[in-house]
C-alpha cells in the first residue's frame, strides 16, 4: 500500500530531494561543502525574509528553541511566554530548566493570543527581557498574529522570539519587516526535508543580548556558529546529506515563490476545512492556521480508532491530539510538499474511514466541497 504522510512533521519529501540526498557523501571541511553552505544560507535568508544571520544546527526544532533561550538570557531574567498550546508551553519549560523566570500569558486552547494582552503585560510587569511566542501552534491548529505582536514588542526593550517551526515556508513571515529578533524553524515541516536541522535567525538587537547572556551553553553557542558561518562552515560536523537536500528544497521554494506557496497553503487549508464541515464535523481552532486542520470529533468519534483505520486500511497518516486533546481530535497537515490532489486523497480517505466507523453524512460531500474550493481558487 502507498503510504502518505499528512502529519504536521515529518512531512512528505519530494522525490528530487530524496535523490539528491542519496548522492555520495561529501566532506564538510571541503571547498565543495563551503560552496553548498553559502548557497544554502542565501536561500535561508530568502525563506526567512531577512538580512540577518540564519544559524543552522543539527537537531530537531526544539534544539533551535533551546539555543535561543541559552544565548539570549541570563539566570534570573524575566520573560513573557505566550502559552496557548503545547509548543507555547515548551518555551516556558525550556526557560524554567535554565532558571529563567516565566511570566505566563495563558490563552485558551483553540484561540489566538490577543496582541493587546501582550501590550498590557509589557506595560504592567516590569523588567521583561524577551517575549516568546509561537506562530502556528501545531497542538491547537491556531495562527498567532506575529506582525501585530512585532509592532507591540518593538515599542519595548524586550526581544521578540518566534517559534515558526511550523509557520515558515507555509505562512507569511517577514522577519526583518516585522522586526522579529529571533525566529526558529525546523527541516521536517514546510521545508519538505527529513527531520534533523534547526534554523535560527538572529537580529542585531539579539546579537547585543548574546554579549551579556550568561546561561551555560556549548553545542548551542550562537557566537561559534556565526564565526564558522562567516567562513562557510559549521563549528561541528553538520548533517551533510540533509544540507544537500536543503539546497534542493530552497531552490524549489525560490522557483515556486513565497507568495505562491503561502497562497497554496491557504487554498489547501480552506478546502480541507470546508470538506470537514461538509461531513458534519467541526474545526477546533477559532483562528485556524493554514498548516493543519484540527478536526474536532465532538467526543462522538474515537480519534485513536479513526487514525488507526486511516493508517492501516488507507495508508494515510494523520496526527492525533496532544495533551488534553488526546483522542478527541485528529490533526490533518497540509504543510510542505502537498498538491490539490493530495488534499482530495486525504478527504476521500477521511470519508471512507468515517463510514467504516458508522458516521453518517452524504457520501462524497467532503470531496465535493474541497473540489469546489480548489477549483474556485485555481481559476483566480
Ligand atoms: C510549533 C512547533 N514548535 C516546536 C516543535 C518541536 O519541534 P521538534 O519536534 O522538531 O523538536 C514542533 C513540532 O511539531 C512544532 O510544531
Amino acid at each position: 500500500m502507498k503510504k502518505r504522510l499528512f502529519t504536521p512533521g515529518p512531512t512528505m519529501v519530494p522525490e528530487s530531494i530524496l535523490l539528491e540526498m542519496a548522492a555520495p557523501i561529501i566532506h564538510h571541511r571541503s571547498p565543495e561543502y563551503t560552496e553548498l553552505f553559502k548557497r544554502v544560507n542565501e536561500g535561508l535568508r530568502y525563506l526567512f525574509q531577512t538580512e540577518n544571520d540564519v544559524l543552522t544546527f543539527t537537531s530537531s526544532g526544539t534544539g533551535g528553541m533551546e539555543a535561543a533561550v541559552v544565548n539570549l538570557l541570563s539566570a534570573g531574567d524575566k520573560v513573557l511566554v505566550v502559552r496557548g498550546g503545547k509548543f507555547g508551553e515548551r518555551w516556558g519549560e525550556i526557560c524554567e530548566a535554565y532558571g529563567v523566570r516565566v511570566e505566563p500569558l495563558d490563552v485558551e486552547w483553540g484561540h489566538a493570543v490577543d496582541p493587546d494582552t501582550i501590550a498590557r503585560k509589557l506595560k504592567t510587569v516590569p523588567g521583561i527581557k524577551a517575549v516568546f511566542v509561537t506562530q502556528s501552534e501545531t497542538s491547537t491548529g491556531v495562527l498567532n498574529d506575529i506582525k501585530t505582536i512585532g509592532e507591540i514588542v518593538n515599542d519595548h526593550p524586550a526581544l521578540l522570539v518566534v517559534d515558526a517551526i511550523t509557520g515558515i515556508g507555509a505562512h507569511k513571515l517577514l522577519t526583518d519587516q516585522w522586526r522579529l529578533d529571533v525566529v526558529v524553524a525546523g527541516s521536517q515541516k514546510g521545508l519538505m526535508l527529513p527531520p534533523g536541522l534547526a534554523f535560527v535567525s538572529v537580529s542585531e538587537r539579539a546579537w547585543e543580548a548574546v554579549k551579556s547572556s550568561n546561561l551555560p551553553r556549548y553545542y548551542w553557542n550562537f557566537s561559534k556558529a556565526k564565526t564558522a558561518l562567516s567562513k562557510g562552515q559549521n563549528p561541528y560536523t553538520p548533517a551533510v546529506s540533509l544540507l544537500v537536500g536543503l539546497r534542493r528544497s530552497l531552490e524549489m521554494i525560490k522557483e515556486e515563490g513565497l507568495e505562491e506557496i503561502w497562497e497554496r497553503h491557504h487554498r489547501h487549508a480552506l478546502a480541507t476545512r470546508e470538506a470537514v464541515r461538509a461531513l458534519g464535523l467541526k474545526i477546533f481552532a477559532k483562528e485556524p492556521s493554514n498548516i493543519l486542520t484540527i478536526v474536532d470529533l465532538s467526543s462522538t468519534i474515537d480519534g485513536k480508532k479513526l487514525r488507526g483505520i486511516l493508517s492501516r486500511k488507507y495508508g494515510i497518516m494523520v496526527a492525533g491530539g496532544q495533551g488534553r486533546l488526546e483522542g478527541k481530535v485528529i490533526r490533518i497537515s497540509h504543510m510542505g510538499y502537498v498538491d490539490d490532489f493530495d488534499i482530495l486523497t486525504a478527504v476521500s480517505a477521511l470519508e471512507m474511514a468515517l463510514t467504516d466507523l458508522g458516521w453518517s453524512f452524504e457520501s462524497g460531500a467532503g470531496v465535493a466541497a474541497a473540489q469546489r474550493i480548489l477549483a474556485e481558487h485555481r481559476s483566480r
